[in-house]
């Protein structure tokens, strides 16, 4: 029986370090150590033995399988260990190996003109405003002092959203003027609303049925012409640097007297007269004024008390100049071998 243990022992352990996965190392076990095992086999002739013998085996018996246990579990772990090894180099990850960079957007050149432009204003006192693009044509039209019959409300000019010429989408952002007196009510005001617009105009390159005003609107105690020509001047210098030379002419809109509209010395020619400024030497920018006393009257204001001037820029146009595109219909076709350029 000694030699018979003695086999099994020597010939398990020489087993077990053959064993090259865990599976193994379970048949193993039964095999060897199971109810009907090898070494179970053994054990149950002890019964054959002498008194004598009985205990001896017995002891020698248990160190066989003390010994087959632990040499299991140690063949046991080192087989997890080299699994976790093998997986380990399977799965490495090269950190050297360059990624694939993300596709990151960026801002529309318009918007960076808008925030040019909004940043200008809130660090002069200006509020930014926003307001429907969908608007009562007495908002649009009427309480800006065109009334009924004006050929701005020409049904051919403007997209009328009811029958009875009452709803409108906004043919500009002056409207805003209003909405911002009836909202705010007691002076001072100082306010800078930007948004769409729309006009029946076909599209080309300087027109679009849709296009960007910003509002500006200004209502105080003692407010001047000559608080309209520095504000806007330096408006303007603050957006296009100050050696750009600007120039106020006389004009006309009806929510505003007097009326003007503001230049811009040409950028390219400098006055010369180039094709950029069609030959003029100059770029028109925008539309100013005072604000007429019948509008501020409309609006619950007192024009003996308070006066005000108020600006129309238009967006496109700006945009147009600072990144100096030629087409407007670039701007809006979102084709982003154009819009990757800014
Ligand atoms: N709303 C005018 C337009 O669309 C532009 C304009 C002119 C706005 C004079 C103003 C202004 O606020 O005072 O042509």
């Amino acid at each position: 029986m000694k030699e018979q243990l003695e086999r099994i022992r020597v010939s398990a352990l020489e087993a077990l370090a053959q064993a090259k996965e865990s599976a193994d190392l379970e048949s193993l076990r039964i095999k060897i150590l199971g109810k009907k095992g090898e070494l179970t086999a053994v054990l149950k002739t002890m019964g054959k033995l002498s008194a004598e013998e009985r205990p001896v085996m017995g002891q020698l018996a248990n160190s066989v399988r003390a010994g087959i246990e632990e040499a299991l579990e140690q063949r046991k772990k080192e087989l997890a260990a080299a699994a976790l090894e093998a997986r380990l180099e399977a799965e490495a990850v090269d950190v050297t190996v360059p990624g694939t960079a993300p596709t990151l957007g960026h801002r529309h050149p318009m918007n960076i003109a808008l925030d040019e432009v909004k940043e200008a204003a809130i660090g002069m006192g200006f509020r930014i405003l926003e307001g429907p693009e969908v608007e009562l044509a007495e908002y649009n039209f009427t309480k800006l002092n065109t009334e009924e019959g004006h050929p701005a409300r020409d049904w051919s000019d403007t997209f009328y959203l009811k029958e009875d010429s009452s709803v409108l989408l906004r043919t500009q952002t002056s409207p805003m003027q209003i909405r911002a007196m009836e909202a705010i009510g007691k002076p001072p005001i100082r306010i800078l609303a930007p948004g769409r617009v729309f006009r029946k105009d076909e599209v080309d390159a300087t027109h679009s049925p849709m296009f960007h005003q910003i509002e500006g609107l200004v209502i105080d105690k003692g407010i001047t012409m000559a608080d309209l020509k520095g504000t806007l001047e330096a408006f303007v210098k603050s957006l296009y640097g100050e050696d750009c030379v600007v120039r106020f002419r006389p004009h006309h809109f009806p929510f505003t007297e007097p009326s003007c509209e503001l230049d811009v010395q040409c950028f390219k020619c400098h006055g010369a007269g180039c094709p950029t400024c069609k030959g003029e030497g100059w770029i028109e920018l925008l539309g100013a004024g005072m604000v007429h006393p019948k509008v501020l009257e409309g609006c619950g204001i007192d024009p003996d008390v308070y006066s005000g001037f108020a600006f129309g820029i238009g967006l496109e146009r700006m945009a147009m100049r600072r990144f100096q595109i030629s087409d407007l219909r670039l701007i809006f076709e979102n084709d982003v071998r154009f819009l990757e350029q800014f």
